[in-house]
């Protein structure tokens, strides 16, 4: 998967694309990522990509034309865009599991006030992380991509994520590690059973327990 990120701050992408579990993911091929500043695509003599709203009010709102230019030159038939704003759909682990089988994602990043309203005729989606305004939408395309990221084949085992929350409508089950008593809180006995359908069962029942107390919502 090729993942194109439309941004007029490419430097704040340095950390993660170069750390962890993306660093190898990029290095072995699974993904590839294009930062593109469309900044490098304005028309204005003085290098111009956003102006103040009609209509007045506060804030400069980002123009059309650069990110038109942008998204022209790069997208195939292949591609989906996908506008970030708060606006957008609220994004969660099945529109990640739908858009890991994409071949080309168009990421544009919003800053300042926002877009230009007719940016959105460009985009497949618009997407929102979450019910609260960023600065800008690159924190948000680092949600996108390392979520998406982490479900491609070969960047992490499959039951590492397979079993995470949400997969299943709930949330995952506590899990524990040595040592067995720390500061005289045990580790459930069940796990050092061995009866591994006990544990599985045990582990159902926690993740349905967990998910009834703080997101019931997911079991509608
Ligand atoms: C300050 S925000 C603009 C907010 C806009 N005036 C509004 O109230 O909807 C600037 C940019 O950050 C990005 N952004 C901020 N919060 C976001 C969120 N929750 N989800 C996705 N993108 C977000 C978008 O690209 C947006 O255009």
């Amino acid at each position: 998967m090729k993942i194109s990120i439309l941004t007029l701050f490419p430097n704040m992408f340095d950390g993660i694309f170069t750390e962890s579990i993306l660093k190898r993911a990029i290095e072995n091929e699974r993904i590839e990522i294009e930062l593109i500043n469309f900044r490098d695509y304005t028309l204005d003599p003085h290098n111009k990509v956003d102006d103040a709203p009609f209509g007045g009010g506060a804030g400069m709102v980002l123009m059309c034309q650069p990110i038109f230019d942008a998204v022209d030159a790069i997208r195939t038939p292949e591609s989906k865009v996908i506008l970030l704003t708060p606006a957008g759909k609220v994004y969660n682990q099945k529109t990640a599991y739908e858009l890991r089988n994409e071949k080309h994602l168009i990421i544009i990043c919003g800053h300042y006030e926002g877009f230009d309203d007719r940016i959105r005729t460009i985009a497949d989606l618009e997407l929102s992380i979450g019910d609260y305004v960023l600065t800008g939408g690159e924190v948000p395309a680092m949600v996108l991509v390392d979520s998406i990221t982490r479900l491609l084949p070969g960047v992490i085992r499959e039951e590492s994520y397979t079993e995470d929350s949400f997969t299943a409508n709930t949330l995952d089950y506590p899990v524990y590690t040595h040592p067995r008593n720390f500061r005289g809180m045990e580790v459930p006995e069940i796990l050092l059973s061995g009866d591994h359908k006990k544990i599985e069962e045990y582990r159902r029942e926690e993740a349905i327990k967990r998910t009834i107390e703080v997101r019931p919502d997911l079991l509608k």
